[in-house]
């Protein structure tokens, strides 16, 4: 049976909070807002816990959870070493969407961190999860509550959806307002390198960092786009995506021609835009999601999985999407629409439109 219980995103009702945190002291599950994507947490120094979380999920073994801390004094708690630039990157960005890799502490158990030796770690700022992760008194492993696979869940209602039986609790805290996950930068290779872009840009990284390297499976402005069926399916929606770059006009164009051709040879679409694309497809029969204006990433960021989610609940079998750039948050963004699409990605010239799918 799964409990759902609304909590005040800014002022978490302690009784409430209390009762979770007991869940999770008693080796349960409970599914939290954070101010990323809701999260499914269990006691990161219980191995049979976590076990729990990878059972709940359906999410295999090899692939290592993040550690949630109250604060950046319980680092020593899960790192056997807690390197200066650690402490300085803390000092910016905690509590905040990043995440650490570092070298694991001996007790932090192995199903954690997928039986490697680096432990993934950060300091969430949402009251909720704050207050849940200091009242349980232990740090709370918690990858995205959402079935492996699929999209990251940015409303309670989308962690009942995927895990509905499978979590003891769901602290309904409202829809999150980063909508994209933390970014994973390691700190232990030789240059620190972001994993995975996320809620911090690569720009205020780079302010504090000099230089920061993005690992090679990132798709960047005019590098290596992940050619088709190599990516692993991933923040994926049961329909087919495809993603379109390249510039606005000839992007929105490739993409209006392409509905067209979609549509006649019978497939049911839905558009993934920006607010002030949406005229454009005013003409076609298809389901528009408006993510925000394409001059605030955050505001796409925030609306992306939701949009997916939705798109995937009006039954289309094919969503095209157009990519934001990689500026700030745009990045993470991308990376998230290139790998629900897959791979399958069309770069559009700015008068010819080249269609790879
Ligand atoms: O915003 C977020 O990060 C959310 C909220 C709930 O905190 N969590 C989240 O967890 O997105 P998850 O499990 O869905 O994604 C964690 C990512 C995965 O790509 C995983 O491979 C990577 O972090 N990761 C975890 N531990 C790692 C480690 N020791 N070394 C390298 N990557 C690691
Ligand atoms: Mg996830």
């Amino acid at each position: 049976m799964t409990l759902v219980l609304k909590v005040d995103p800014q002022h978490p009702q302690p009784e409430i909070i209390a009762r979770a945190a007991a869940v999770i002291r008693a080796g349960r599950l409970v599914a939290f807002p954070t101010e990323t994507v809701y999260g499914l947490g269990a006691n990161a120094l219980d191995a049979d816990a976590v076990a729990g979380i990878f059972r709940a999920k359906e999410r295999p073994a090899y692939d290592p959870l993040i550690v949630h801390l109250a604060n950046a004094d319980q680092l020593s708690l899960v790192a056997v070493h807690v390197p200066a630039l650690a402490r300085r990157l803390a000092a910016v960005f905690w509590p905040g969407p990043l995440t650490l890799v570092l070298a694991r502490a001996d007790h932090v158990p192995l199903a954690v961190t997928a039986g490697g030796e680096t432990v993934a770690v950060r300091v969430p700022s949402h009251p909720v999860a704050r207050s849940l992760i200091a009242a349980a008194g232990v740090p709370i492993a918690a990858p995205s509550a959402n079935r492996f696979g699929r999209v990251s869940p940015t409303r309670a209602e989308h962690v009942l959806a995927d895990l509905e039986g499978r979590v003891d609790i769901i602290l309904d805290g409202g829809t999150t307002m980063i909508g994209v996950e933390s970014t994973v930068l390691s700190l232990v290779t030789p240059v620190p390198t972001i994993l995975r872009p996320g809620g911090v840009s690569r720009e205020a990284l780079s302010q504090v960092l000099g230089t920061v390297e993005v690992a090679e499976q990132t798709v960047i402005e005019g590098e290596t786009v992940v050619s088709p069926g190599t990516t692993e399916k991933h923040y994926a929606p049961r329909a087919q995506v495809i993603l379109y770059r390249g510039e606005r006009t000839p992007v929105l164009q490739a993409m209006h021609e392409a509905t067209l051709r979609y549509l006649e040879a019978g497939e049911t679409v839905g558009l993934l835009l920006a607010e002030e694309d949406l005229t454009a497809f005013s003409d076609l029969p298809v389901a528009l999601r408006g993510l925000g204006s394409a001059k605030s990433m955050s505001q796409i960021a925030r609306q992306l999985f939701a949009a997916l989610r939705s798109l995937d609940e009006a039954g289309v079998s094919l969503i095209l999407a157009r990519d934001f750039g990689s500026a700030g948050l745009g990045l993470a963004i991308r990376d998230r629409l290139t790998r629900a699409a897959a791979g399958r990605v069309v770069t559009v010239a700015k008068d010819v439109g080249t269609d790879c799918a």
